[in-house]
């Protein structure tokens, strides 16, 4: 069944919010790295499409690379490969329009630097193009740099509001612990006030994840069952295909917890776990939020954490006679590490609607196929009137698909036609491309846009990351000096370890989806 009704009544244009964008510039730290070719550059770019940039707006790329505006357009725009495709529809007036708003700015050696030189372009900049005081600050280089860039522009007076607002947006990972994180907040602090501070989760942007608030708050007919009287447990996947690459630097000093869980899962979690808020105003939802997370009950026994977190890594395997690495002998990581590229963590979220509920999230690379799903599995009948139906371990399921396939997916019993009451489970599914008409923005695009707009809403608050540190923290210190501590193994191309279920102790198995919302789990390979 697919509701077709929906086709009919969207219009076009839903995603922009017709607030209005200032006349602003966008400062981007660490231009030359890969996140602005790959991200930002495309966002901005599709903005500027849909003609959502403000009338007088450029962009500074600021970062240690020698390079002048023209070849920073080039490798940004007129070669990116990340473009290649949009360049070629579209005539070369309309990109030059886009690519000549962008210049760029060598810092030197170091970013911790007199940012006077700097704050002269800035200014040149702004009188050129009279793009107002108004400057967003983005942080996209190595985190140990936050602190420094932010003291940096202070002491150049860059920071100060008199003229036009300055916001600062920071890229992920915000800390490596809680201490790390409330350091980081601290520092911060010191130089730029907490509205000021915009700290990103791609998650958030993505429409199916804030789709999650108004399947919930939209409706009257899941909030009356989203709690512990009907809900049996909460499943999230967050799995990929795709092993480190290029990243194993960076990502084996990190591990699936801190990389995925700590960030993206939890915010997931939290709109899942959070009340009703009063209204849609940022605050309001953000509270909510952080009273979600910590609700969650941090474990702080060793049995406890034996017993309710698994970590495992990939190793080599063939796939259709292709051979893959195994995680240890990836490019740039350790080949005796224990960084996990599998995390399971089962928990409880202790509040009066969640009391008693269990809570199975976990992230992995290396899986079958990409995938992240939230999965509600609502408890069987009171009284079972079908005995000899079939229906035994089919459950209620809402299944909320972040990607791919997007969409939503309810699993419910239908008589099978004919003599008896032999039941089957059929579903009731919503595709986000059966919106053909609707354009829906990237999560970075989105975000960037908000922050433009001084809407906080879609990202996360001081003490939002430190409550999420606060439940990962002993996880993740039990996985370094625990004495018990386990590292599995998983070959890569299949569903994590096989004790992974032993897990769900009591409620089945894992749901291992496939790459379509409506496939059955099962098992299959990378292609
Ligand atoms: C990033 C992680 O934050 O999210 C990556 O650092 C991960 O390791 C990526 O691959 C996943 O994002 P998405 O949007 O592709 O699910």
């Amino acid at each position: 069944m697919t509701c077709a009704i929906i086709r009919r009544n969207y219009s076009a244009n839903i995603n922009y919010r017709m607030k209005k964008t200032e006349n602003q510039m966008l400062v981007i730290f660490g231009a030359s790295g890969d996140l602005t070719a790959r991200k930002l550059i495309p966002g901005l770019f599709n903005l500027y499409l849909a003609k959502q940039l403000p009338p007088n707006f450029v962009v500074l790329g600021a970062s240690r690379s020698d390079l002048t505006d023209e070849a920073f357009r080039d490798r940004v725009v007129y070669k990116s490969p990340y473009l290649k495709e949009k360049l070629q529809k579209l005539g070369e007036s309309e990109v030059k329009g886009f690519a000549d708003k962008l210049f760029y700015m060598d810092l030197g050696k170091d970013y911790d630097t007199d940012y006077a030189p700097l704050r002269k372009r800035v200014e040149s900049l702004k009188a050129d193009h009279d793009t107002s005081g108004n400057i967003m600050y983005y942080l996209s280089t190595p985190p140990t740099l936050y602190e420094t860039i932010a003291q940096n522009l202070s002491e150049a007076g860059m920071n100060t509001q008199n003229n036009g607002w300055k916001r600062l947006i920071v890229e992920k990972p915000f800390g490596y612990s809680l201490e790390t994180a409330r350091q980081l907040n601290k520092g911060l602090h010191k130089y730029f006030t907490e509205p000021q501070i915009y700290r990103i989760d791609h998650y958030l942007g993505k429409e199916t994840v804030q789709n999650l608030l108004v399947t919930r708050f939209s409706n009257s007919i899941f909030e009356p069952l989203w709690n512990r009287n009907y809900i049996d447990h909460v499943e999230i996947t967050n799995a990929e295909s795709v092993g480190v690459e290029k990243r194993g630097g960076y990502y084996d000093k990190s591990g699936a917890l801190r990389d995925m869980f700590q960030n993206h899962l939890l915010q997931i979690v939290s709109l899942v776990v959070m009340e009703p808020p009063i209204g849609d105003q940022p605050e309001e939802i953000r509270n909510e939020k952080v009273k979600a997370l910590k609700s969650l009950r941090i474990m702080k026994d060793e049995q406890t954490l034996f017993d309710n977190t698994i970590r495992a890594q990939y190793v080599a395997s063939e796939i259709n006679g292709e051979k893959m690495n195994g995680y240890r002998e990836e490019e740039g990581v350790d080949p005796n590490s224990t960084t996990e590229t599998y995390a399971a963590i089962k928990f409880y979220a202790d509040n009066w609607r969640w009391h008693g509920v269990p809570f199975y999230v976990r992230t992995a690379k290396r899986m079958p196929t990409k995938v992240t799903e939230v999965v509600i599995h609502f408890k069987a009948p009171h009284h079972q009137i079908f005995k000899d139906s079939g229906m035994q371990s089919k459950d209620n399921k809402l299944i909320i698909r972040i990607q791919p396939d997007e969409g939503i997916l309810i699993k419910f019993g239908v008589k099978v036609p004919g003599q008896g009451f032999k039941v089957e489970r059929a579903n009731l599914d919503f595709y986000y491309s059966s919106l053909a008409e609707t354009y829906v923005m990237e999560a970075y695009e989105r975000l960037l846009l908000d922050a433009m707009q001084g809407d906080a809403t879609l990202y996360a608050r001081a003490d939002e990351v430190e409550a999420a540190w606060e439940f990962v923290d002993p996880i993740l210190d039990y996985w370094k000096n625990g004495k018990d501590v386990r590292m599995y193994g998983y070959a890569a191309g299949v569903w994590g370890p096989e004790n992974a279920d032993n897990l769900m102790n009591g409620f089945g198995f894992w749901r291992n989806p496939g790459e379509n919302l409506a496939d059955d789990p099962g098992y299959c390979v990378i292609c």
